[in-house]
């Protein structure tokens, strides 16, 4: 078995499979060159060819354990019919969804693949592509993040926009969420039927949730998809990533049903261990696989601290299921040399 499914499956390795969020992206020039052949980010994602290539790219140059299909979360309202541009420099734009009202304007969540079929095409051609030992990942946004984009129009540093919606009209608030929540279910599961043997969640700003809204919005969307998806293909692991959810994450764990969870660089391995990990948890407790949690700026700046901190999470996770990654997405200003750096600390 892959080494990647391995860990998801409960088991602990001596050396941790390794992959990192976004791993596909501006940081390698070979990305940067297919980008500009592509025209815009939009059209790479939905050209299958040069999608399934900027996904093999960090495969060919660094031997990653796991390919991540090169996509965005922001397809999916795309594809729900809400109006998408990237603008250079600046991030997503789209047209804002800002109340009840706004929602008859998109499309029923089973009418996606129209938009999303290219990316089901760039999974079929990865599964075939793809080395033996590397596993494939699928991957959306999780509905609350999602939301915050659709809402906005635009990121936000507070997602105040959404948060405002949810407090003044929550039962308004989650048709949104509900309506994320089934076209989530439906792409994950025809991205499965491409091939992805593995699902991610990214739930990026999770954090920004008060406990109460967390459990609504984080939590039971994240537990809706997870008992879909595993209704109709139980073996496929997801993991979920409730980035800065702080001291949520384990109510996270337990009540989502997710394989595994991604922690974000501020959580303390050892406390998640025994919070979470089957290693680790008080007997009866159900354990999920960890996965994390170097923080991305090491990848910039490199030196002694990258190699002593990467082997410090590799030692503070040695005897539990481990999935070797950094706390959030590798940045544009990263050293590809550091990743080479950053693979001789965890394989040794
Ligand atoms: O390699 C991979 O991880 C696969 C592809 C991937 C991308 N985005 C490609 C991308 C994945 C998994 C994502 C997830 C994503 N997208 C998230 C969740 C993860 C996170 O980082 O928190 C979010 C919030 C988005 C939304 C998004 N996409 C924003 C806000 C932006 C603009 C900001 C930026 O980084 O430029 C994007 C653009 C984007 N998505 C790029 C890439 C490679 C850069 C676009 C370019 O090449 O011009």
């Amino acid at each position: 078995m892959k080494r990647l499914l391995r860990v998801l499956d409960g088991e602990a390795l001596d050396v941790p499979p390794v992959w990192l969020m976004r791993q596909a992206g501006r940081y390698l020039p070979e990305y940067r060159s297919v980008r500009a052949r592509a025209g815009s980010f939009l059209d790479l994602c939905y050209t299958p060819e040069l999608a399934e290539e900027v996904t093999l790219q960090p495969i060919r140059r660094f031997g990653f354990d796991a390919a991540i299909v090169f996509a965005d979360i922001l397809l999916v309202p795309h594809a729900l019919g809400q109006e998408l541009r990237f603008v250079e420099g600046e991030g997503p734009r789209l047209e804002p969804v800002p109340d009840v009202a706004a929602l008859g304007r998109l499309k029923p969540a089973d009418e996606i693949d129209e938009v999303l079929a290219p990316i089901y095409e760039t999974v079929v051609r990865l599964a075939r592509s793809l080395p033996d030992e590397v596993a494939l990942i699928g991957f959306a946004g999780a509905p609350w993040t999602v939301a915050t984009y659709m809402v906005a129009g635009r990121g936000t540093a507070d997602q105040g926009p959404a948060r405002a919606w949810m407090y003044r009209d929550p039962e308004g608030f989650a048709r949104l969420i509900d309506l994320i929540t089934q076209a989530t279910i439906h792409y994950l599961g025809r991205q499965i039927e491409a091939g992805a043997e593995v699902v991610k969640l990214f739930d990026s700003w999770a954090g920004s949730l008060a406990p109460e809204m967390f459990a609504r919005f984080a939590i039971e969307p994240a537990r809706k998809i997870v008992a879909a998806l595993r209704a109709r293909h139980p073996a496929v692991p997801v993991i979920g990533f409730p980035r800065g959810a702080g001291a949520m994450y384990p109510e996270f764990a337990a009540a989502t049903g997710v394989a595994a969870v991604a922690l974000d660089s501020a959580v303390p391995l050892g406390w998640a261990r025994k919070a979470m990990s089957p290693a680790g948890a008080a007997p009866g407790t159900p354990g999920v696989v960890l996965q994390g949690n170097l923080d991305p700026m090491l990848m910039v700046t490199g030196g002694a601290a990258l190699t002593e901190t990467a082997k410090t999470v590799v030692a503070a996770m040695r005897g539990a299921p481990h999935i070797f990654n950094l706390g959030h997405g590798i940045t544009p200003d990263a050293d590809p040399a550091h990743v080479e750096q950053l693979l001789r600390a965890v394989r040794g």
